[in-house]
């Protein structure tokens, strides 16, 4: 039996004045697939997290999430009905420590604490306090609990943030450049968290380096310079012409 479909994008498009930075964009996505999206800088991977988050409005096109169409609905609602991304750039508050972060992401997501920017008092919300220590011991974190974000390598940074996005037990989770600027050590810590993600949880994530989805994802996508131009297992991708030739360009790709 075929598993429904968690995302559908049809002929999705952004402009950006004349810019086509997305056009005719359509996919289907599976729930608890593993998704890989790559393409060279530029190619418009981020604008179509972006849309698929509701932090950029489409210019044309439809974006589906299971059977309701949600090109009106405001980024919290994605949030809420488990549409979570995570940001090419690291978006940690670096001055605060790894629990503080984490208890500012639960008590948004609890809401019974409404001063959003402001760690809740462990008294009044102990379930809260429970909570963050319960996420770090999980993912074996707990170590750095009282460490200030600042204070920790950029792996490990990056791998609190995908706890933070995590903890709200999204469907649907967004990963833009979880790995970008990592040691070999460090991508293969990331890419061990993501392996360990509850197997429901459906998963896109951008990566520049299409190795690293190798034996990871079930499927990858390729976008150039907007357009979807390859959709398929690693193996078809690594070896489908029209990618070889972006990478390496046209000789290159027709001599390997
Ligand atoms: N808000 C914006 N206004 C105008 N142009 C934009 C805007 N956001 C993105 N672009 C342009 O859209 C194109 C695609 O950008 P995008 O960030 O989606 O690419 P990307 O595939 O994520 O690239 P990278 O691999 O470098 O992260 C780029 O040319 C970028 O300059
Ligand atoms: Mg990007």
């Amino acid at each position: 039996m075929k598993k429904e479909n968690i995302l559908s994008l049809k002929g999705l498009s952004k402009h950006f004045g004349g810019i086509k930075v997305i056009e005719d964009v359509t996919l289907e996505v599976t729930a608890g697939e593993r998704v890989g999206l790559i393409g060279p800088n530029g190619a418009g991977k981020s604008t179509l997290f972006n849309m698929i988050a509701g932090d950029l409005e489409p210019s044309g096109g439809s974006i589906s999430y299971f059977a309701d169409m949600i090109n009106r609905w405001p980024n919290y609602k994605r949030t809420e009905q488990g549409i979570v991304r995570t940001f090419q750039k690291n978006n940690l508050m670096l001055g605060l420590t790894v629990k503080e972060n984490l208890l500012l992401v639960l008590q948004r997501i609890d809401k019974k604490h409404t001063q959003w920017w402001k760690t809740a008092n462990k008294k009044n919300y102990p379930s809260l306090y429970e909570k963050v220590e319960k996420l770090l011991y999980e993912w074996g974190l707990q170590e750095y609990s009282q460490t200030k974000v600042q204070d920790l390598s950029y792996g490990v940074q990056r791998q609190i943030e995908i706890i933070m996005a995590i903890a709200g037990n999204p469907k649907l989770l967004l990963l833009d450049e979880p790995t970008a600027g990592m040691s070999q050590l460090e991508t293969d810590q990331i890419i061990s968290l993501i392996n360990k993600l509850p197997s429901e949880v459906t998963i896109m994530m951008i990566e520049h380096d299409i190795e690293v989805l190798f034996g990871n994802m079930d499927r990858v996508i390729v976008l150039h310079a907007g357009t979807l131009i390859a959709d398929g297992s690693p193996e078809e991708v690594r070896v489908n012409p029209d990618v070889k030739e972006i990478y390496m360009g046209k000789e290159e790709a027709a001599n390997a």
